[in-house]
């Protein structure tokens, strides 16, 4: 009887100490529409509303899908060896010296840094704040979006531009962007997570013909049809498909992973999730920032199968895992060549 009293005090001690917990303190912001945890994340949610409206027109179109690029050509400016300030905001601020750069000497690059480049003055924030809140945005206005993406606050400002050379090329073999990805902390499993980002993309920095040319047939939805389409022995009219994109698919290194990737999409969306998290704070000092997740806009659910495109089949599959075989998918006959996006 005692036990079982003391069991029952327990239990409920159990249970209000957990509602304790799932109560956060809200406070008011001054545009007097908003609450945050965090007085610091106020400002972020005005932030969002310009970027939506004269950015992105709250679509996953050619801006936000420039933004989620930027990130990483922001964060990879970081080398144990050489230096560089990783996730800073670097290339808006020293973007006179960055954007010469070979990785970043293209229209894309450049017209996402100087679209972003007022925000910074603007609403007195740091450029690599605004970098990874452009980029996250960005993405969530892609239906099929990860959920649990992270914005963190706070970053120093950016003291130099970073070192040249640390952005992978689309030319660079496996083992040159595999080893370039360590020095910065990643895996080869979170190299391929982190491509999940070619599912929203085309060769927007490229004028004239080619323009626009998306990496896969579903380019403004989150999703594993690029996973499937880089696996294919040719590409669909109208598309564009990177060299490293098409090596990364059939390396021993990675092609299981790659493979694991159509079927699972709910895994390919939480690692890349965090393999991106990861990306926003390299080089930084997380103790020092504050979580404002909470501005990030909720995203729309993809629930579409991937598919073989055209009159493709298995058999135009370059099978390259020796583990498992490729997935059988049913086909979308409709689809047999892009426009662009
Ligand atoms: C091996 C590493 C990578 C290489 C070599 C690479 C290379 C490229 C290239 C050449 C383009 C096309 C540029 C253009 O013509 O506009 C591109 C587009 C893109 N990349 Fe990557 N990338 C890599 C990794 C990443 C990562 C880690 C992310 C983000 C986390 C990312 C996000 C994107 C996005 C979203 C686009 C589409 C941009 C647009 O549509 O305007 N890439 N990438």
């Amino acid at each position: 009887m005692v036990f079982k009293e003391l069991f029952a005090l327990a239990s409920v001690a159990a249970s209000l100490s957990g509602s304790y917990a799932a109560i956060t303190k809200h406070v008011p912001c001054p545009d007097g529409i908003h609450t945050a945890t965090n007085t610091a994340c106020c400002t972020w949610f005005t932030i969002l509303d310009d970027l939506q409206a004269n950015l992105f027109d709250n679509e996953c179109g050619q801006e936000a899908r420039e933004a989620l690029r930027l990130t990483f050509h922001d964060a990879m400016g970081f080398s144990p060896e050489t230096g560089g300030g990783g996730a800073d905001g670097s290339i808006i601020t020293f973007a006179s010296t960055e954007l010469t750069y070979a990785a970043n000497d293209d229209g894309g690059v450049q017209d996402i840094v100087t679209n972003l480049t007022p925000f910074v003055s603007k609403y007195n924030v740091t450029p690599g704040d605004l970098v990874f809140f452009a980029g996250v945005v960005g993405l969530s206005n892609c239906p099929g979006a990860p959920t649990g993406l992270q914005f963190l606050t706070g970053r120093p400002l950016p003291v130099a531009a970073a070192p040249d050379g640390l952005v992978s090329l689309p030319t660079d073999s496996v083992s040159t962007i595999l080893a370039r990805f360590a020095d910065v902390g990643f895996s080869a499993d979170e190299v391929v997570a982190l491509l999940a980002s070619h599912s929203v993309a085309a060769a927007d920095g490229i004028s004239g013909t080619g323009h626009g040319a998306p990496f896969d047939s579903t380019a403004a939805v989150f999703d594993s049809q690029f996973f499937v389409e880089t696996q294919l022995n040719e590409t669909l009219p109208g598309a564009v498909r990177l060299p490293s994109d098409g090596l990364l698919a059939r390396d021993n290194r990675t092609a299981c992973t790659w493979q694991g990737f159509v079927t699972d999409e709910d895994g390919m969306r939480s690692a890349f999730a965090a393999a991106l998290i990861k990306l926003s704070v390299v080089a930084q000092t997380t103790s020092d920032l504050t979580d404002c997740s909470e501005v990030i806009p909720g995203v729309q659910v993809d629930t579409a199968e991937p598919y073989f495109p055209g009159t493709l089949t298995i058999t135009d599959v370059d099978q390259a895992c020796t583990a498992t075989p490729f997935p059988t998918l049913t086909q979308d006959a409709a689809v047999t060549s892009l426009a662009p996006v």
